[in-house]
């Protein structure tokens, strides 16, 4: 008989979503421990559709980020780049098409608590953070998901735990604000609170939508900065409209348009681009 080669990728450990059903928190480690990046791409999305009544949102959509990239996405409003998030995270199922997190894991079979528990965290343009509860708490119940508000305040810290909040206060610049109400932070502050909420999952994604609308210049100047730092530890997608930010943080800049890819490359290269020009920048 003839041998016939096992591929690699059978070898690997298969995603297994009944147990993660079970227990989903060790599933959750577990495949963040083991995520397969051996091609050097975090998220390879190819072939993806996704029609709403028959409305065309996401046309053979094929994109890939890799490990670390910080990647930013721009295009004219109703282009997808909200859609195409909604499929990372489990929100939206495509009608069609692949969607990877690593090698192995099929983000188009696995529920939206089963995607962020493997390792890609969402920000949404409106904060969401708790009001009445102070900075820290914000960022301690970020830390234990997998219990109710009150019973993650009530139970007890370890050394670690706290030590991580203090990192993660001092990475989003709110060590001075630790004890203050969420509700009475500024709106950019309380957009890095969330940001910050995000990090104590410690996930290799991250997926920012339009992170910087209504914030102050200098505002905008520290997320540029954060968003530097947090790349190469993790990956990010950035949809933002402010060129002057993506400008000073893009390795690599995809244009999204009518639910495809219609550039990609340096921000210098896009905005060359006469395609690019007529349908999004302007004249
Ligand atoms: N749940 C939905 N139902 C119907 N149409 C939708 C839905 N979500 C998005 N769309 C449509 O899909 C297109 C792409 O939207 P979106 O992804 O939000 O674009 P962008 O974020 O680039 O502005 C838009 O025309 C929008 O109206
Ligand atoms: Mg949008």
């Amino acid at each position: 008989m003839r041998a016939v080669p096992i591929p690699e990728a059978m070898l690997e450990p298969a995603f297994d979503p009944a147990g993660a059903a079970r227990d989903a928190i060790g599933a959750g480690l577990r495949a963040e421990k083991g995520l397969n990046v051996r091609h050097g791409t975090i998220l390879t999305l190819e072939g993806i559709n996704v029609s709403f009544d028959g409305f065309k949102a996401l046309t053979d959509l094929n994109l890939y980020i890799g490990v670390g990239e910080l990647r930013c996405i721009i295009g004219p409003n109703g282009a997808g780049k909200t859609t195409m998030m909604d499929v990372i995270t489990g929100k939206t199922r495509p009608d069609s098409g692949m969607a990877y997190f690593g090698e192995t894991l099929d983000l188009t079979h696995m529920s939206e608590v089963q995607i962020a528990q493997s390792g890609i965290g969402r920000k949404f343009q409106k904060p969401t953070v708790f009001e009445a509860l102070s900075v820290f708490e914000n960022l301690e119940l970020a830390q234990k998901t997998n219990k109710s508000v009150w019973a993650s305040l009530r139970a007890k810290m370890t050394g670690e735990q706290r030590d991580r909040i203090d990192e993660v206060l001092t990475t989003i610049r709110l060590e001075t604000a630790r004890q203050r109400p969420a509700g009475l932070l500024s709106h950019g502050q309380k957009q890095f609170l969330e940001i910050g909420m995000l990090l104590m999952q410690d996930p290799q994604l991250l997926l920012l939508d339009e992170p910087v609308a209504g914030m102050t210049d200098a505002e905008t100047e520290f997320t540029a900065q954060l968003f530097k730092s947090l790349a190469r530890k993790h990956s990010l997608m950035v949809v933002e409209h402010d060129m002057g930010f993506v400008g000073s943080i893009a390795d690599h800049v995809t244009v999204l348009h009518q639910g495809s890819v219609l550039a990609e490359g340096s921000l210098n290269e896009v905005q060359a681009d006469e395609r690019v020009i007529e349908v999004y920048l302007g004249r």
